[in-house]
């Protein structure tokens, strides 16, 4: 074994990260009046709007018996429990309890359900999960897809990946991967593998792939450059963010993949886009959409098939420089946790630009 493989970073044992905001529903799955359950890191909460566009996200379990709320029904201000009709506002009070007489001691606004702060933002209904120390009184603000100019084609496309978010985040930022999972005649082939060398410096709660020339032996770049040279930076930052944004004289593309975990053993991708390239021709929200879930469908397909594998928990490997971000990314986490529970700065792995060489 050689000095520079590292197996002893614990690529299973990771919790998410709480004290972030993560993207459960899309906006469009919450119309107005309507209420829809889903899981986030492994809570089960129900997140419902009302008829003026605001949004709340509740726990989904009723506070009496636990039936989950979603199996009641909404009616744009109060969600009504399907077994024994306890109504709750959007605040989580409990506004009613049919089966009390009239004098009864029990006041129900004294109960109620947990409720997590929500917005709803870039096309994404965003909850906040607080960590141990509770919500701070100024949250942050909800990570927004940076665009350059108006007006902008926007697409959301998400994928399910059966793993653990650390091995979804490993995904995310793997840049060996490519030559071999995202092969096709029109983006690349491993026989355009070749040597890389990039430059990554220190962001707050991250790190970022300094402008570059993106690859020359991908395809869709080519089109984009017709407008100048081209570069693109690529940031990841906690928890679970990639950012890149990709320009070329005043054509721009900028692209964000979160990497969201629902339960123990499964991470939702969602990968959202915005550009204003090509605006004028016909389909091209559909050609983008296409390419988009091509390469997503890629990246599920291969993490479906590694968790056969990581059934056994065997240990993994994380080589230089080709794991290196990876590497950064478990100790960018294990240093955040570090400064949360013991308070001061966080001791970031990067302390100054580092050049990383490999090849895909
Ligand atoms: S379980 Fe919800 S009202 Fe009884
Ligand atoms: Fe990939």
């Amino acid at each position: 074994m050689t000095h520079q493989i590292d197996s002893s970073a614990k690529q299973n044992a990771g919790a998410p990260l709480t004290g972030f905001w993560y993207p459960a529903l899309l906006t469009s799955d919450v119309p107005g009046g309507t209420m829809k359950a889903q899981m986030l890191l492994g809570m089960p909460l129900v997140i419902c709007r009302d008829k003026q566009g605001g949004v709340a996200a509740l726990r989904d379990i009723c506070p009496h018996r636990a039936m989950p709320l979603s199996f009641g029904c909404f009616d744009g201000q109060r969600i009504e429990c399907s077994y024994h009709g306890w109504q709750f506002d959007m605040t989580g009070t409990c506004r009613h309890i049919p089966a009390l007489v009239e004098g009864s001691p029990l006041n129900p606004e004294k109960i109620g359900v947990t409720t997590y702060p929500c917005r709803d933002q870039d096309g994404y209904i965003w909850v906040y999960i607080a960590d141990s120390q509770g919500i701070p009184k100024t949250i942050p603000d909800v990570p927004r897809l940076p665009v350059l100019s108006e007006p902008f084609s926007r697409l959301h496309i998400s994928t399910t990946l059966k793993c653990t978010i650390d091995n979804g985040i490993v995904g995310l930022m793997d840049p060996a991967h490519g030559p071999f999972v995202h092969q096709s005649v029109w983006w690349r082939s491993r026989d355009s593998i070749h040597e890389k060398a990039k430059t990554f410096e220190p962001i707050p709660n991250g790190f970022r792939m300094k402008a570059h020339a993106p690859s020359r032996n991908s395809g869709p770049y080519k089109l984009l450059g017709l407008s100048g040279p081209m570069t693109t930076t690529i940031d990841f930052i906690l928890p679970n963010l990639r950012l890149e944004l990709v320009q070329a004289g005043r054509w721009w593309i900028s692209t964000r993949a979160t990497v969201t975990p629902i339960s123990p053993e499964e991470c939702r991708i969602d990968f959202c886009a915005a550009w204003n390239f090509l605006r004028w021709l016909p389909f091209s929200k559909t050609l983008f959409r296409v390419f988009a879930r091509t390469f997503l469908n890629q990246d599920s397909r291969v993490m479906e098939q590694q968790s056969v594998g990581l059934k056994h928990s065997p240990p993994m490997m994380l080589i230089d420089d080709a794991d290196t971000p990876a590497k950064w990314y478990f100790k960018l986490k294990a240093a955040y946790l570090t400064a949360r529970q013991h308070g001061g700065p966080l001791d970031h792995p990067l302390k100054e630009p580092v050049t990383l060489r490999w090849r895909s």
